[in-house]
């Protein structure tokens, strides 16, 4: 259990906040069917992204520490050696689409399980396009474990219904080694790290815009050259101590070098919208991420309404939002949120159900999720339940630090999965948490 409370002054100083997610497991991937070394520095050290590297591993690619730095060595995109055994994922989503994509056109078997969580999570929406292209699957109802029979793959000309960028992802790994250019047209733009680092390991891809839609084009069999990276910090991380520094009273926090992808962004221009204090500086570009330096102080925040098209703007971010709209002075709306259901737990009802036990006038209608601060009654139970989500359980550890809350989160291990160093430097810099 993870005990939250009132803090005894704001939260203040700077923090360095461990890499980007999404970025890391990239950084493992590609490298590891890329040609050369390539050196990866500031890799988040995190359950997920460990599972995503002992995979490769286990598909014989060489990879070192270094210090904390990874040295992945390539041996191109027909590399990768038959696991002699399964692949275990643990909960990573991320690993799981991406790998199926990457491994149906690898010319041997494998198969993929990982922990409950991730073993109920919907695989169809990544499969269904890749058995469009000839890939071929055994598994029960397309959930985990999954057995990819690897083939050679023909091109594919796909128009992404669902926005997500692990399922765009895997099919932009499938057709890297499938011959021939095959298209995906995404209308709903979602992050774009794969092709980002696709391009700068020399990947034969090409991204038109065209009014609102995305073209992506990517010719197949073109070796990729091997590549350093550096892994920005993640904003996804970093919103915790910015929703934190926000609600409590004199507070004011730095971070720096954080991803400022503009398909991520969303989180800091909803913020924003609702009256945040946050100030960016040194924008720069590394690699073709946008990075910057952050500041962020108390602020008075008002609701807001979030439409249904922004939200895969800030996919991740919505617990944590929910906590900044439950010290806001009006009443929040973020609509179109059915993807929580399927994230890591179902985000959208623990929001509700946690926000309830807090005192909080929240509710779910439909896919909308309505936050009104104004009918606040007193705390009425103080066990946090997370389903051992990572977002659930640091989003409430930051609710426990206002007045009136001293919250216990249960299965606080999960962190984990993305934040290992969360409580450290919650607290280092003025939190209070205990376990
Ligand atoms: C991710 C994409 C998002 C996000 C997840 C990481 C990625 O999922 O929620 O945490 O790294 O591609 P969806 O693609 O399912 O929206």
């Amino acid at each position: 259990m993870l005990i939250s409370s009132k803090i005894k002054n704001g939260f203040n100083g700077k923090v360095l906040i461990p890499g980007d997610k999404s970025i890391s497991h990239r950084s493992i991937i590609i490298p590891s069917i890329s040609n050369g070394t390539s050196e990866i520095n500031n890799i988040l050290w995190s359950d997920d992204v460990i599972n995503t590297l002992e995979a490769f591993k286990t598909m014989g690619v060489k990879i070192d520490k270094y210090k904390d730095n990874l040295i992945i060595d390539g041996k191109g995109l027909n590399s990768l050696k038959k696991p002699n055994k399964k692949i275990d994922l643990g909960n990573s989503g991320t690993s799981a689409r991406l790998l199926i994509g990457l491994l149906a056109s690898q010319k041997f078997e494998s198969i993929l399980t990982g922990d409950s969580s991730l073993s109920k999570r919907p695989m169809e929406r990544i499969t269904k396009p890749l058995e469009l292209m000839g890939a071929e699957f055994q598994s029960t109802e397309n959930l985990l474990p999954i057995k990819i029979l690897g083939k050679d793959l023909k091109k594919i000309n796909y128009k992404l219904i669902l926005p997500s960028a692990q399922v765009k992802s895997g099919i932009i790994l499938a057709a890297l080694n499938t011959s021939g250019k095959s298209i995906i047209k995404e209308t709903k733009i979602t992050r774009n790290h794969t092709e980002i680092m696709l391009d700068s390991f020399g990947a034969d891809i090409n991204v038109k815009k065209n009014n609102f839609e995305n073209i992506i084009e990517i010719n197949g069999k073109k070796e990729l050259n091997s590549k350093n990276i550096s892994v920005p910090s993640d904003l996804s991380s970093a919103s915790f101590f910015i929703v934190a520094t926000l609600i409590n009273p004199c507070s004011k926090l730095k971070i720096d070098n954080l991803n400022l992808n503009p398909t991520r962004d969303g989180v800091l221009k909803a913020l924003k919208i609702m009256g945040a204090r946050i100030n960016i500086k040194n924008k720069r570009y590394n690699a073709g991420e946008l990075i910057g330096d952050l500041e962020v102080e108390t602020s008075e925040l008002r609701g807001c309404v979030l439409e249904k098209d922004i939200a895969k703007f800030m996919i991740d971010e919505f617990p944590i939002l929910s906590i900044a709209a439950s010290f806001a002075k009006s009443p929040s709306i973020f609509k179109g949120l059915g993807e929580l259901k399927v994230k890591e737990s179902n985000r959208l009802e623990l929001i509700r159900l946690n926000l309830n036990k807090c005192g909080i006038n929240c509710k779910i209608i439909e896919d909308d999720l309505y936050i009104d601060p104004s009918k606040k009654t007193n705390l009425k139970e103080n066990n946090i339940k997370t389903d051992f989500d990572h977002r659930i359980a640091m989003s409430f550890a930051v609710m426990g630090s206002k007045e009136d809350f001293n919250l216990n989160i249960e299965n606080p291990e999960c962190i984990k999965t993305s934040f290992p160093s969360f409580i450290n430097i919650f607290n280092e810099a003025g939190g209070n948490l205990f376990e």
